[in-house]
Protein backbone atom coordinates (compact mmCIF):
# COMPACT_ATOMS: atom_id res chain seq x y z
CA UNK A 1 0.00 0.00 0.00
CA UNK A 2 2.81 2.31 0.84
CA UNK A 3 4.73 1.59 -2.16
CA UNK A 4 1.40 1.64 -4.35
CA UNK A 5 1.26 5.50 -2.80
CA UNK A 6 4.45 6.56 -3.07
CA UNK A 7 5.06 5.23 -6.75
CA UNK A 8 1.72 7.37 -6.84
CA UNK A 9 3.26 10.63 -5.46
CA UNK A 10 6.45 9.94 -7.77
CA UNK A 11 4.28 9.61 -10.89
CA UNK A 12 2.41 13.09 -9.80
CA UNK A 13 6.08 14.39 -9.42
CA UNK A 14 7.58 13.14 -12.51
CA UNK A 15 4.37 14.58 -14.29
CA UNK A 16 5.06 18.15 -12.53
CA UNK A 17 8.60 18.54 -13.12
CA UNK A 18 8.15 17.64 -17.09
CA UNK A 19 5.45 20.59 -16.98
CA UNK A 20 7.78 22.75 -15.08
CA UNK A 21 11.25 21.84 -17.45
CA UNK A 22 8.64 22.80 -20.27
CA UNK A 23 7.82 26.42 -19.28
CA UNK A 24 11.53 26.82 -18.10
CA UNK A 25 12.90 25.28 -21.75
CA UNK A 26 10.50 28.45 -23.45
CA UNK A 27 12.24 31.10 -21.37
CA UNK A 28 15.65 29.89 -21.94
CA UNK A 29 14.85 29.18 -25.68
CA UNK A 30 14.11 32.87 -26.11
CA UNK A 31 17.03 33.71 -23.57
CA UNK A 32 19.44 32.08 -25.48
CA UNK A 33 18.68 33.73 -28.71
CA UNK A 34 18.00 37.29 -27.30
CA UNK A 35 21.61 37.16 -25.80
CA UNK A 36 22.81 36.49 -29.06
CA UNK A 37 21.68 39.34 -30.79
CA UNK A 38 22.33 41.42 -27.81
CA UNK A 39 26.00 40.38 -28.07
CA UNK A 40 25.48 41.19 -31.56
CA UNK A 41 23.90 44.50 -30.95
CA UNK A 42 26.52 45.57 -28.43
CA UNK A 43 29.37 44.71 -30.50
CA UNK A 44 27.89 47.11 -33.29
CA UNK A 45 27.31 49.78 -30.74
CA UNK A 46 30.85 49.57 -29.39
CA UNK A 47 32.37 49.73 -33.32
CA UNK A 48 29.99 52.73 -33.91
CA UNK A 49 31.19 54.40 -30.70
CA UNK A 50 34.88 54.28 -31.98
CA UNK A 51 34.01 55.34 -35.42
CA UNK A 52 32.37 58.78 -34.02
CA UNK A 53 35.63 60.45 -33.18
CA UNK A 54 38.05 60.78 -35.93
CA UNK A 55 35.24 62.80 -37.74
CA UNK A 56 34.85 65.55 -35.35
CA UNK A 57 36.41 69.12 -35.18
CA UNK A 58 39.05 69.19 -32.37
CA UNK A 59 36.49 70.82 -30.39
CA UNK A 60 33.70 68.44 -30.42
CA UNK A 61 36.05 66.24 -30.23
CA UNK A 62 37.25 67.43 -26.60
CA UNK A 63 33.90 67.37 -25.68
CA UNK A 64 32.85 64.08 -26.99
CA UNK A 65 35.52 62.32 -24.92
CA UNK A 66 34.94 64.17 -22.06
CA UNK A 67 31.21 63.05 -22.34
CA UNK A 68 32.61 59.10 -22.95
CA UNK A 69 34.67 59.69 -19.80
CA UNK A 70 31.76 60.83 -17.47
CA UNK A 71 29.70 57.83 -18.87
CA UNK A 72 32.37 55.58 -18.21
CA UNK A 73 32.02 54.37 -21.50
CA UNK A 74 35.53 52.66 -21.37
CA UNK A 75 34.43 50.55 -18.13
CA UNK A 76 30.57 50.02 -19.60
CA UNK A 77 32.43 48.83 -22.96
CA UNK A 78 34.51 46.35 -21.13
CA UNK A 79 31.90 45.47 -18.82
CA UNK A 80 29.16 44.65 -21.80
CA UNK A 81 30.96 41.96 -22.62
CA UNK A 82 31.74 40.46 -19.33
CA UNK A 83 27.90 40.55 -18.87
CA UNK A 84 26.71 38.92 -21.65
CA UNK A 85 29.38 36.21 -21.39
CA UNK A 86 28.44 35.45 -17.41
CA UNK A 87 24.42 35.68 -18.99
CA UNK A 88 25.23 32.96 -21.71
CA UNK A 89 27.14 30.88 -18.99
CA UNK A 90 23.95 31.01 -16.44
CA UNK A 91 21.64 30.04 -19.33
CA UNK A 92 23.42 27.16 -20.58
CA UNK A 93 23.87 25.72 -17.45
CA UNK A 94 19.95 26.08 -17.30
CA UNK A 95 19.58 24.76 -20.41
CA UNK A 96 21.81 21.74 -18.54
CA UNK A 97 19.92 21.39 -15.41
CA UNK A 98 16.58 21.22 -17.35
CA UNK A 99 17.70 18.47 -19.48
CA UNK A 100 18.66 16.61 -16.53
CA UNK A 101 15.47 17.60 -14.86
CA UNK A 102 13.48 15.78 -17.58
CA UNK A 103 15.43 12.40 -17.82
CA UNK A 104 15.27 12.29 -14.15
CA UNK A 105 11.27 12.55 -14.34
CA UNK A 106 10.61 9.89 -17.19
CA UNK A 107 8.28 7.50 -15.75
CA UNK A 108 9.09 5.03 -18.55
CA UNK A 109 12.02 2.67 -17.88
CA UNK A 110 13.53 3.01 -21.49
CA UNK A 111 17.16 2.03 -22.11
CA UNK A 112 19.22 4.17 -24.32
CA UNK A 113 22.81 4.95 -24.63
CA UNK A 114 25.01 6.84 -21.53
CA UNK A 115 27.89 6.93 -19.78
CA UNK A 116 27.65 6.25 -15.97
CA UNK A 117 30.20 9.38 -16.00
CA UNK A 118 27.41 11.37 -17.18
CA UNK A 119 25.14 10.39 -15.46
CA UNK A 120 27.11 11.76 -12.04
CA UNK A 121 27.46 14.33 -13.65
CA UNK A 122 23.77 15.09 -14.12
CA UNK A 123 23.31 13.76 -10.69
CA UNK A 124 25.85 16.04 -9.21
CA UNK A 125 23.87 19.28 -11.30
CA UNK A 126 20.57 18.35 -9.66
CA UNK A 127 21.91 18.13 -6.55
CA UNK A 128 23.92 21.22 -6.60
CA UNK A 129 21.60 22.98 -4.25
CA UNK A 130 22.08 20.39 -1.71
CA UNK A 131 26.08 20.53 -1.84
CA UNK A 132 26.80 23.97 -2.26
CA UNK A 133 27.89 25.34 1.01
CA UNK A 134 27.54 22.48 2.79
CA UNK A 135 30.91 19.93 1.62
CA UNK A 136 33.27 19.59 -1.03
CA UNK A 137 32.59 17.33 -3.27
CA UNK A 138 35.55 15.64 -4.80
CA UNK A 139 35.18 13.77 -8.21
CA UNK A 140 37.41 11.52 -10.04
CA UNK A 141 35.80 10.10 -12.73
CA UNK A 142 37.56 7.88 -15.38
CA UNK A 143 34.26 6.10 -16.97
CA UNK A 144 33.31 7.92 -19.98
CA UNK A 145 32.09 4.75 -21.51
CA UNK A 146 28.87 4.36 -23.04
CA UNK A 147 26.34 1.98 -21.82
CA UNK A 148 22.75 0.29 -22.45
CA UNK A 149 21.52 1.75 -19.76
CA UNK A 150 18.08 3.38 -18.37
CA UNK A 151 19.99 6.53 -17.47
CA UNK A 152 17.05 8.08 -15.51
CA UNK A 153 17.77 5.18 -13.10
CA UNK A 154 21.14 5.18 -12.62
CA UNK A 155 21.04 9.12 -12.33
CA UNK A 156 18.56 8.08 -9.37
CA UNK A 157 20.27 5.45 -8.17
CA UNK A 158 23.43 8.36 -7.74
CA UNK A 159 21.25 10.76 -6.37
CA UNK A 160 20.08 8.40 -3.81
CA UNK A 161 23.94 7.38 -2.48
CA UNK A 162 25.02 11.05 -3.05
CA UNK A 163 22.02 12.86 -0.90
CA UNK A 164 22.45 10.13 1.69
CA UNK A 165 26.13 11.31 1.93
CA UNK A 166 25.40 14.51 2.35
CA UNK A 167 22.69 13.69 5.06
CA UNK A 168 24.86 11.78 6.92
CA UNK A 169 27.64 14.89 7.53
CA UNK A 170 27.70 17.15 9.99
CA UNK A 171 26.63 20.56 10.25
CA UNK A 172 30.13 21.47 10.05
CA UNK A 173 30.72 20.37 6.46
CA UNK A 174 32.97 17.58 5.26
CA UNK A 175 34.03 15.94 2.29
CA UNK A 176 32.39 13.43 -0.02
CA UNK A 177 34.47 11.62 -2.78
CA UNK A 178 32.68 10.28 -5.86
CA UNK A 179 35.03 8.35 -8.27
CA UNK A 180 34.43 6.35 -11.29
CA UNK A 181 36.60 3.41 -13.02
CA UNK A 182 36.20 1.29 -15.40
CA UNK A 183 38.32 -2.33 -16.73
CA UNK A 184 36.43 -2.70 -19.88
CA UNK A 185 33.72 -5.41 -18.53
CA UNK A 186 31.95 -3.49 -15.53
CA UNK A 187 31.89 0.21 -14.48
CA UNK A 188 32.43 0.95 -10.80
CA UNK A 189 31.31 4.08 -9.04
CA UNK A 190 32.25 4.64 -5.31
CA UNK A 191 30.80 6.99 -3.07
CA UNK A 192 32.12 7.70 0.10
CA UNK A 193 32.02 10.59 2.74
CA UNK A 194 33.88 11.75 5.82
CA UNK A 195 30.54 11.25 8.09
CA UNK A 196 30.16 8.98 11.24
CA UNK A 197 29.63 5.76 8.51
CA UNK A 198 26.40 3.61 8.94
CA UNK A 199 25.28 2.67 12.02
CA UNK A 200 26.70 -0.71 13.82
CA UNK A 201 22.71 -1.58 14.33
CA UNK A 202 21.89 -1.64 10.71
CA UNK A 203 24.39 -3.93 8.87
CA UNK A 204 23.21 -4.98 5.88
CA UNK A 205 19.17 -4.31 6.63
CA UNK A 206 20.61 -1.15 5.27
CA UNK A 207 19.19 -2.37 1.67
CA UNK A 208 15.65 -3.34 2.80
CA UNK A 209 12.93 -1.07 2.58
CA UNK A 210 11.78 1.38 4.85
CA UNK A 211 14.96 0.96 7.16
CA UNK A 212 16.02 4.10 8.48
CA UNK A 213 17.32 5.99 11.62
CA UNK A 214 16.32 9.45 9.98
CA UNK A 215 13.31 11.09 11.43
CA UNK A 216 11.98 12.79 7.62
CA UNK A 217 13.54 9.64 6.19
CA UNK A 218 10.86 6.93 4.33
CA UNK A 219 13.96 4.32 4.37
CA UNK A 220 13.51 3.75 0.26
CA UNK A 221 16.19 5.55 -1.67
CA UNK A 222 18.84 2.15 -0.80
CA UNK A 223 16.45 -0.18 -1.96
CA UNK A 224 15.40 1.51 -4.58
CA UNK A 225 19.30 1.77 -5.60
CA UNK A 226 19.80 -1.86 -5.01
CA UNK A 227 16.60 -2.32 -7.46
CA UNK A 228 17.81 -0.18 -10.06
CA UNK A 229 21.54 -1.95 -9.48
CA UNK A 230 20.08 -5.22 -9.93
CA UNK A 231 18.21 -4.50 -13.36
CA UNK A 232 21.41 -3.35 -14.38
CA UNK A 233 23.34 -6.64 -13.58
CA UNK A 234 25.52 -5.21 -10.79
CA UNK A 235 25.74 -5.32 -7.41
CA UNK A 236 26.17 -2.50 -4.41
CA UNK A 237 28.02 -2.96 -1.17
CA UNK A 238 28.70 -0.78 1.80
CA UNK A 239 31.93 -0.50 4.04
CA UNK A 240 33.61 2.04 5.67
CA UNK A 241 36.12 4.32 3.61
CA UNK A 242 39.83 4.27 5.27
CA UNK A 243 40.25 7.75 4.15
CA UNK A 244 37.89 9.66 4.79
CA UNK A 245 36.61 8.00 7.84
CA UNK A 246 32.94 7.61 6.79
CA UNK A 247 30.48 4.99 4.77
CA UNK A 248 32.11 4.12 1.32
CA UNK A 249 29.35 2.57 -1.01
CA UNK A 250 30.34 0.36 -4.08
CA UNK A 251 28.45 -0.05 -7.09
CA UNK A 252 29.63 -2.49 -9.98
CA UNK A 253 27.54 -2.25 -13.11
CA UNK A 254 27.68 -4.36 -15.85
CA UNK A 255 26.14 -3.25 -19.02
CA UNK A 256 26.68 -4.05 -22.22
CA UNK A 257 28.48 -1.26 -24.24
CA UNK A 258 26.27 1.11 -25.91
CA UNK A 259 26.02 3.32 -29.09
CA UNK A 260 27.20 6.97 -28.21
CA UNK A 261 24.08 8.71 -28.40
CA UNK A 262 22.97 11.95 -29.08
CA UNK A 263 21.75 12.44 -25.63
CA UNK A 264 24.97 11.42 -24.05
CA UNK A 265 26.58 13.94 -26.11
CA UNK A 266 24.58 16.68 -25.73
N1 LIG B 1 26.47 7.73 3.74
C1 LIG B 1 25.86 7.24 4.80
N2 LIG B 1 26.39 7.38 6.05
C2 LIG B 1 25.77 6.89 7.15
N3 LIG B 1 24.59 6.22 7.10
C3 LIG B 1 24.02 6.05 5.91
C4 LIG B 1 24.61 6.53 4.71
N4 LIG B 1 23.80 6.20 3.68
C5 LIG B 1 22.75 5.54 4.22
N5 LIG B 1 22.86 5.45 5.55
C6 LIG B 1 21.93 4.81 6.49
O1 LIG B 1 21.07 3.96 5.77
C7 LIG B 1 19.71 4.28 6.04
C8 LIG B 1 18.87 3.93 4.82
O2 LIG B 1 19.18 4.82 3.73
P1 LIG B 1 18.10 5.06 2.62
O3 LIG B 1 18.66 5.98 1.63
O4 LIG B 1 17.56 3.76 2.15
O5 LIG B 1 16.90 5.74 3.41
P2 LIG B 1 16.84 7.19 4.06
O6 LIG B 1 17.95 8.02 3.55
O7 LIG B 1 16.76 7.01 5.55
O8 LIG B 1 15.45 7.72 3.55
P3 LIG B 1 15.10 8.15 2.03
O9 LIG B 1 16.28 7.87 1.19
O10 LIG B 1 13.93 7.29 1.66
O11 LIG B 1 14.76 9.59 2.15
C9 LIG B 1 19.73 5.73 6.41
O12 LIG B 1 18.63 6.11 7.20
C10 LIG B 1 21.05 5.83 7.20
O13 LIG B 1 20.90 5.42 8.53
MG1 LIG C 1 18.29 8.16 1.47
Amino acid sequence: MRTELNREKMAQLGELTVGIAHELNNSIGYIGSNLGSLRRYSEALIRLVQRVEPHLAPEARARWQAELAAARWDFIAADLNNLLSETQTGADHLKHVVADLKVLARSSPSTESASVDACVDSALTVLAHQVKHRCVVERQLAAPRALVMVRSQVMQLVINVVLNAVQALPNTGGTIRVTTTDDGRSVTLVVADSGPGVADQLGATIFEPYVTTKASGTGVGLALGQQIVATHGGTISVDRCPRLGGARFTVTLVAANGRRSETQEA
